[in-house]
């Protein structure tokens, strides 16, 4: 009996990881994709105009903490000029957004 409950827990705690995950990944499709890319990469029409940074080089990925994320996301990004670079992304929480950090860091190479 005991053990038959800490399966159901495993496979209740699997499904509810795994929803967490194909969340994350369908927030960054709607919202970062058109300008970052589906791979991060950058190179969408936005991504050439804006000179988004490639998410999967090592080197940009070491520039930027877990906390940045967050504060990119709610506050946006601005350029050397003190111009909006990347808009603040509307309508996402902050659990939304840490859910976002692995999808970011899983670009890395
Ligand atoms: C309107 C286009 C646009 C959208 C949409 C967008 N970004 Fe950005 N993002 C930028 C620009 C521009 C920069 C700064 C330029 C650069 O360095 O890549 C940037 C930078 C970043 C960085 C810092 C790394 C870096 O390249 O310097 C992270 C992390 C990031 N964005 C995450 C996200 C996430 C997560 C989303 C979705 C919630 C998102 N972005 C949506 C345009 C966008």
């Amino acid at each position: 009996m005991k053990n038959s409950h800490r399966l159901l827990a495993l496979a209740l705690t699997c499904a509810a990881l795994s929803a967490y995950g194909a969340d994350a990944a369908a927030t960054w499709t709607d919202q970062c994709a058109k300008c970052h890319g589906a791979d991060g990469k950058g190179e969408t029409k936005m991504g050439k105009k804006l000179g988004i940074a490639d998410l999967t080089d090592a080197a940009i990925q070491a520039k930027f903490t877990d906390a940045d994320v967050l504060k990119f996301v709610k506050e946006g990004i601005k350029d050397k000029e003190g111009k909006l670079a990347m808009k603040p992304i509307e309508g996402l929480t902050d659990d939304d957004i840490k859910a976002l950090v692995p999808v970011v860091r899983g670009f890395k190479k």
